[in-house]
């Protein structure tokens, strides 16, 4: 069984197709241990209590600094065995030592085609306004895994998804999270379960 710990920030739509997929069993062997949220008000958080998920907030501005926000994240995700976090619309850059600690065990999930569209200041609804601005006919989602870079880690799965006459931001983020988001995400975390049930 592979542990997850769901890191978000927002709405929680894609910690809502995690859900879905354990419920409907379209996601095997693996179980969603907690939910991380770093604002209190995150409707994610009345996702994760409405579906008996054990959620806590744990905001960065409560620590003295970002290696001890980001080593006190890093006990309490290890103290619940965790496996592989999840970030799922979570707008929080991880310090260094938390991305040490859990090298090669966090992916994310970007609403755009990596490279395009991606790094520091790209996130949420200003991923596709600037799709719109720049014109492109296509775009999409992509899952990778985390380094210490932003955006900067080895891809695991990209959906494309077309860009129709008239979109607004609002529209385009919808299909994106529609088409893309919530099918390769689910079907990234399957992947890496599939594999350390193989490797043991
Ligand atoms: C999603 O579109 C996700 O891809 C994006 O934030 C949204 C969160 O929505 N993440 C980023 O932009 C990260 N750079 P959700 O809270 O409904 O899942």
């Amino acid at each position: 069984m592979l542990k997850i710990a769901v890191l978000v920030s927002g709405g929680g739509t894609n910690l809502q197709a995690i859900i879905d997929a354990v419920k409907n069993h379209k996601l095997t062997d693996v179980s969603i241990e907690v939910v991380v949220s770093n604002k209190e008000d995150a409707y994610a958080l009345v996702r994760a209590a409405d579906n008996g998920i054990a959620s806590v907030c744990i905001r960065p501005k409560d620590y003295e600094s970002k290696e001890a926000y980001g080593r006190y994240l890093a006990t309490f995700l290890a103290d619940h065995e965790i496996d592989l976090v999840v970030l799922a619309g979570f707008l929080v850059v991880l310090p260094e030592n938390f991305v040490d600690a859990f090298a090669g065990k966090i992916i994310n999930i970007h609403p755009s085609l990596i490279p395009s569209f991606c790094g520091d200041g790209f996130y949420g609804l200003k991923v596709h306004e600037a799709a719109l601005a720049r014109g492109v006919k296509i775009t999409g989602a992509t899952v990778h895994y985390v380094d210490k870079g932003c955006d900067t880690g080895p891809i695991i799965l990209q959906k494309a998804v077309s860009v129709e006459e008239g979109d607004s931001p609002e529209i385009l983020q919808k299909r994106v999270m529609e088409q893309a988001e919530w099918v390769i995400l689910p079907r990234a975390i399957q992947m890496i379960a599939d594999k350390s049930k193989l490797t043991g």
